[in-house]
């Protein structure tokens, strides 16, 4: 977000008008609240839908009738700064009144959560980064944010940056999994989708980057539970992927909910202050997360609201997202001193500067009509965009003896609950999908004219049907499709999970489906990497189909009858059991490598190895790797390797390169990746292929959080994963 001179000044214009109070409405974001219109208390309700007494389902509709109080006194008194929302016809009314109505005319922010599309749901986040593809990153966020727009959203609380080492955490989906090098490019990508398509109002809007910072590593991967880290982590693994946004240009980023070394981040001024504005030179504004300032009087750092308010002020914290501390307090703590007017006007001033980048002013409206065209069903270049994602994000885990692809007149049985389910294949935070544009695994194979059977036996939840499962063991078909996985609520926020195997009785009846001799192909569906060290012994097929979105269907058939070559890699590492997360590729170095000898690092009752390590993926296809050669320029190791297809399809290689820092100052992690490249070869065809290790992405930082290249000896791996790799070594001065 870069400001013209021009702009910077109608923000001073705009500030120096404004009474204490406006400035204070400025800070507040407001969600519509719920006034009424049933018969219990709203917070009853919410209880009554997480104890299962009402369905999601039901709950939608109740919301849908009941009243709703968007503060239209407050927005024309100028005490709002932003609102929560994604109703075209709503957000005009609203900003009519803020700039029709209201003394100084401001517009409103209106924020909204569209982590993976908005109506058009993409692949969630952990899926699409194991397509290593930064053109589509890119491309799915510019299409996300015309969809904004079109629904009235100028504001995304997107993309969400927490580089995640351990899967319990129920909001791996929501990130790019556990790797801080991809998450950067990922995190570049998607500000450019979001924010850069600046032609036309209608195709932009403002990115918030959250949850800043180290949400993700929350003690045993409990959702909100506290983070203790050192700098030197904090720097090399958390912080980077912001970093990166930030020198992209993001418009603002969301306070995490955790406290870091004691101190929550809504009230840090070390990061937000110090690292945030300053280092990374964010121009707009940070947010807390929802509740957050009041929160931080149930962590105990915080008397009360007002001093919670206080606190998050000073230390730079600019919305307040839901708690209205700010709209009761900070005038009266302007009045008293304990927050300075020039604190306060920075604020303002960060806020009303992504306003005017906006272009809100100007076009505080949007075209009610746009959505009109999505009603019968969605434009087809969205519906292509979502295809691409979900097949590219597809990742081939197993495929014994070439069971995959199934030929298209094969006639199979289909089980699992979830092949059924279009509700679920969206997966966490999709907000405003419509049922008639998604596809499950059924329609898909029945719009593709398979010849199958299908039983739903069982899902996460539910018990085993008997009876359905013995009409998939006595029928003639051997080989049977079994979807298995989680529910879209079994990850996201506040879902963290202790036990992250294949959830329910779904393994047991993969295991009877087995015994009774059938060639089981298991097709997941799930928010999170799984332990699967049964799975992976036991069943000689084996999809990860993650959440992929409304087209999960139709990609995944393509890719079960091979009209689709599987082409992506995982994201994050896959555990065999429970107790190794968390599991990451890129651990430091230890003085004692897990081996078979008994005194070194490793459980005595899992193994030392991940089921599936990071970046690993298969192929209908074979590729080879030979040929490892370095050259050194001024600024770069590049790395030449020939990559071989050796089978008899063309297919798509995520060729990845890895870096060792052998020795350091400090204790380095075994392996870093530091470039990818996708590679599409013919049957047969081979190429030599360059990726390049640049100089700066050479260094680490040290425990005072400064970066430093330190001379030695570098281990550079390429290879499909980041276990299977070629290695060579080189001395470099920096
Ligand atoms: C989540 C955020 C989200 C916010 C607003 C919070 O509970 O942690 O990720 O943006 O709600 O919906």
């Amino acid at each position: 977000m870069k400001l013209t001179n021009e702009q910077k000044q109608k923000v001073e214009d705009i500030l120096k008008q404004m009474t204490l109070e406006e400035k204070v409405g400025q800070l507040n974001q407001e969600s519509p609240s719920i006034v009424g219109g049933f018969d219990v208390p709203f917070e009853e309700l919410i209880e009554m839908l997480t104890d299962g007494r009402i369905s999601q389902e039901d709950f939608g509709k109740i919301m849908a009738t009941a009243e709703r109080d968007y503060h239209e006194e407050d927005i024309r008194a100028g005490m709002v700064g932003a609102m929560m929302g994604n109703d075209p016809v709503k957000a005009n009314e609203l900003q009519k009144i803020a700039v029709e109505e209201s003394r100084l005319g401001i517009p409103l922010l209106m924020g909204f959560d569209v982590i993976h599309g908005l109506r058009s749901v993409f692949p969630i986040a952990i899926a699409e980064a194991g397509t290593f593809d930064d053109d589509l990153f890119e491309r799915t966020a510019k299409m996300a944010a015309k969809e904004s727009r079109a629904y009235g959203i100028n504001w995304n609380y997107a993309p969400m940056l927490d580089v995640a080492r351990d899967s319990r955490w129920g909001r791996v989906s929501e990130g790019p999994g556990e790797d801080t090098f991809l998450g950067s490019k990922f995190a570049r990508a998607k500000i450019r989708g979001l924010q850069n398509n600046r032609d036309s109002v209608k195709d932009y809007v403002a990115a918030c980057t959250k949850h800043y910072v180290a949400y993700s590593a929350c003690e045993a991967g409990r959702d909100y539970n506290t983070t203790t880290m050192s700098t030197s982590q904090l720097f090399n693994v958390y912080l980077p992927t912001f970093k990166a946004a930030m020198e992209e240009g993001a418009c603002s980023a969301m306070a995490s909910f955790n406290d870091l070394n004691g101190v929550p981040c809504t009230v840090n001024s070390y990061t937000l202050r110090d690292i945030l504005k300053g280092e990374f030179g964010l121009e707009g504004f940070v947010v807390s997360d929802a509740n957050g300032i009041k929160e931080c009087v149930t962590h105990g750092i915080a008397e009360d609201d007002v001093d919670a308010g206080v606190q998050a002020m000073n230390a730079g914290l600019d919305m307040d997202m839901g708690t209205r501390i700010y709209y009761n307090h900070i005038a009266q703590a302007v009045k008293d001193g304990k927050v300075s007017m020039e604190t306060l006007d920075d604020a303002v001033r960060r806020i009303l500067s992504v306003k005017v980048w906006l272009g809100l002013f100007e076009n505080p409206y949007v075209d009610e009509a746009t959505i009109e065209a999505y009603k019968e069903s969605l434009p087809v270049e969205h519906i292509a965009l979502c295809q691409e994602a979900a097949e590219k994000s597809i990742v081939l885990l197993k495929n014994e003896g070439n069971i995959l692809p199934l030929k298209k007149d094969a006639k199979f049985t289909l089980v699992g609950e979830l092949a059924d389910r279009a509700d679920e294949v969206v997966g966490a935070w999709s907000l405003a999908w419509e049922r008639k544009d998604c596809v499950a695994l059924k329609a898909g194979l029945e719009a593709a004219g398979a010849d199958f059977d299908y039983y739903p036996v069982c899902g996460p939840e539910s018990d085993i049907n008997e009876e359905e499962l013995q009409a998939a063991i006595e029928s003639k078909n051997d080989i049977v499709v079994a979807v298995v996985g989680e529910y879209t609520s079994m990850s996201g926020e506040a879902s963290s999970k202790a036990d992250i195997t294949l959830p329910g009785k779904q393994r047991e009846m993969l295991e009877k489906l087995i015994e009774a001799g059938k060639t089981v192909v298991a097709v997941l569906m799930n928010g999170r990497p799984l332990a699967l060290g049964w799975e992976s012994e036991n069943v000689p097929a084996i999809i990860e189909g993650w959440h992929l979105g409304i087209q999960m269907g139709t990609a995944l058939t393509k890719v079960i009858f091979g009209d689709v070559n599987p082409s992506g890699k995982l994201s994050s590492t896959f555990s065999s059991v429970n107790g190794q997360e968390p599991l990451y590729y890129n651990h430091p170095q230890t003085g004692r490598p897990g081996s078979k000898s008994k005194f070194t690092s490793k459980y005595l009752d899992a193994p030392i190895a991940p089921c599936y390590p990071f970046g690993y993926g298969l192929s209908y296809t074979s590729f080879e790797y030979s040929d490892l050669k370095l050259t050194e320029t001024a600024d770069e190791i590049q790395a030449t390797v020939t990559l071989k297809n050796t089978g008899n399809v063309s297919g798509t290689e995520v060729a990845q390169l890895y870096m060792q820092d052998v020795t350091a100052s400090l204790v380095r992690p075994v392996k870093e990746l530091r470039d990818y490249v996708r590679v599409e070869l013919a049957a047969g065809e081979s190429k030599e292929i360059t990726l390049s290790l640049r100089k700066c992405d050479m260094g680490f930082y040290n425990n005072q959080g400064k970066y430093v290249c330190e001379d030695g000896l570098f281990r550079i791996y390429v290879g499909g994963n980041s276990r299977d790799c070629l290695v060579e070594e080189i001395k470099v001065t920096f």
